[in-house]
């Protein structure tokens, strides 16, 4: 992967993971969530390492799983994971004049989720369970109701503000 900084993993930490949870090619699953609870997303170095670890398994494997499964990232999130819902109640309210928004302010490339600089990072979400407040979007947990292209610009100045 060419995302992202160099990365150093921490094989203790991964050791750790792996042996907590049994090195059978079943647990792969739950190592990965582990190792993405640890660092936000899963670094190919991690993924290879796991994959030399683990029995009757080899690193295209891992990588394949974690590919499959959208639970799992393969590029790091920024400070602000974003996430616009585009489920159908926020669809039908105007949930992709708000992702566009969100996706011009934080200036982020073409096919990427992360902005360059690793502030921000956008995805969109099926449901957030909160169909009343559509369309809504969630930033770090906190959801922000009734979202507007003017309101994102607003509350994304606002994060920006907080790290100049
Ligand atoms: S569809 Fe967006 S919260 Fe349910």
């Amino acid at each position: 992967m060419s995302v992202g900084s160099p990365f150093k993993i921490d094989t203790a930490k991964l050791d750790e993971i792996i042996n907590a949870n049994g090195a059978e090619k079943s647990k792969l699953i739950a190592i990965l969530q582990s190792v993405q609870g640890e660092y936000h997303y899963l670094p190919e170095e991690a993924m290879t390492y796991i994959g030399e670890k683990m029995d009757g398994i080899s690193p295209a494997t891992v990588y394949g799983v974690a590919t499959f499964y959208a639970q799992f990232s393969l590029e790091p999130k920024g400070k602000y994971e974003i996430k616009v819902c585009d489920g159908t109640a926020c669809h039908v309210r105007g949930s992709m004049p708000v992702l566009d928004a969100v996706r011009k302010k934080i200036k982020l490339s073409d096919g990427k989720m992360t902005t360059e600089n690793g502030i921000f990072s956008l995805e969109t979400v099926s449901c957030l369970g909160a169909c009343s407040l559509a369309p809504a979007m969630v930033i770090n947990e906190k959801i922000y109701p009734k979202m507007t292209p003017d309101a994102v610009e607003i509350i994304i100045d606002t994060l920006l503000k907080e790290n100049v």
